[in-house]
């Protein structure tokens, strides 16, 4: 019993957060491996379609509610704040986004904003603490063309300095039409190794 919980406590929990409205597009095939990778290492994994959540608010209202209160939570209760919740709870989180207009998904673009309650910040001090320091954070996206995963990826990994998290990524251009990733060799193997290493 004791040994069976020490190997529990040693899998890696991480959560995918999928911001494709496609089910079964590029992004849900490089979510499939990925997922396939860290299953094959022992890691807990959840995935999260983010375009079909619901949302009270398209985005962050800018409140601030969030600043004034102790615990790391949005003030507004809907699914966006459970996705938040989880990856509080998480090891690795995953970001798996199309390239929309060389950008991510306004789906995914959704909990980035809400994630302003995962901070708190002290302006007068000019401290910031965050609950996602020492994660690390993942972005595997697609495109149809080879321009602009560079465009996608500087915010990712500015987020992931600013927070202290470790940054990892897998950049599939020339993707073509959703689904067409599937046909592409040695994609299936880069996205699964990516994810043996960091469960
Ligand atoms: C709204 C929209 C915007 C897109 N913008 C771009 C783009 O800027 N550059 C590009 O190469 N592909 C673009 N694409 C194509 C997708 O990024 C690409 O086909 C992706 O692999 C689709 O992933 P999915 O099957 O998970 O939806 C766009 C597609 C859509 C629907």
């Amino acid at each position: 019993m004791l040994l069976w919980r020490k190997r529990r406590s040693l899998s890696k929990k991480i959560l995918i957060l999928s911001g494709s409205p496609k089910k079964n597009g590029n992004t849900a095939a490089l979510v499939e491996w990925f997922t396939e990778g860290a299953a094959s290492r022992g890691a807990q994994v959840e995935l999260i379609h983010t375009a079909f959540l619901r949302f009270q608010f398209p985005g962050c209202t800018s409140c601030r509610a969030c600043q004034k209160e102790a615990a790391y939570e949005c003030v507004i209760e809907d699914d966006a704040n459970l996705a938040l919740g989880k990856m509080a709870a998480a090891e690795v989180i995953v970001m798996a986004t199309p390239l929309y207009f060389f950008s991510a998904s306004a789906q995914l673009k959704v909990i980035i904003d809400r994630m302003f309650s995962l901070y708190k910040w002290d302006n007068a001090a000019g401290t910031m603490k965050t609950v996602l320091k020492g994660k690390a954070l993942v972005l595997l996206a697609s495109a149809y063309e080879d321009v602009g995963m560079d465009a996608l990826e500087k915010p990712f990994v500015l987020t992931a300095d600013y927070t202290g998290m470790k940054f990892r990524s897998l950049l599939i251009p020339n993707a073509g039409e959703s689904g067409e990733i599937r046909t592409k060799p040695g994609v299936r193997e880069k996205t699964r190794a990516l994810a043996e290493e960091l469960a």
